[in-house]
């Protein structure tokens, strides 16, 4: 099953926005299969952020990915990484359309409530990051065969 890394950043915690933001990702059908609520470091971001690291942003970026506790996810699901993307919306508030979390909960460019993988690559390699393989959960929830059809995974 495909696995992404997602990041309910400091102002969705400080917001209370954890509960909403998670309920729609378990609506779509994806399965939580790690979860960590800590403060990143400065290590951390800037290992995480490293592909932003000549950017005007990233000074503040850095900043504000370790001003307050954080929860981190691996989500998991047949199409996880892109679904995921989906349901965030475009990286600005302003410009994310309605429906999806940015555009509903922000209109800020840096504070915008949450982080996800962007390719299998990111994926694994942001994954590495934060979790030890032992703490990502394989499983199956009971509703599995009417999410997914089985001929389909
Ligand atoms: P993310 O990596 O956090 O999932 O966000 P993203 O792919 O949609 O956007 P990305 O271009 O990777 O930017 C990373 C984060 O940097 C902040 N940002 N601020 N002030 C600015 O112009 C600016 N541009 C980007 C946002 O917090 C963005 O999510
Ligand atoms: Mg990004």
């Amino acid at each position: 099953m495909e696995r992404t890394l997602i990041i309910l950043k400091p102002d969705c915690v400080q917001r209370r926005l954890m509960g909403r933001i998670i309920q729609r990702f378990e609506d779509k059908g994806l399965t939580v299969a790690a979860a960590r609520l800590m403060q990143i470091s400065r290590e951390l971001a800037e290992r995480h952020y490293a592909v932003h690291v000549d950017k005007p942003f990233y000074p503040g970026l850095l900043d504000y990915i370790t001003s307050g506790p954080v929860l981190v996810m691996v989500l998991a699901g047949p199409g996880a990484i892109a679904i995921s993307r989906k349901l965030m919306g475009k990286t600005f508030g302003f410009d994310a359309e309605p429906g999806t979390i940015r555009g509903d909960f922000g209109l800020s460019k840096t504070y915008n409530l949450i982080h996800g993988s962007d390719s299998p690559e990111s994926a694994a390699t942001e994954i590495a990051i934060y979790f030890q393989p032992e703490e990502i959960l394989d499983y199956s929830t009971a509703d599995a065969t009417w999410i997914n059809k089985p001929s389909e995974a």
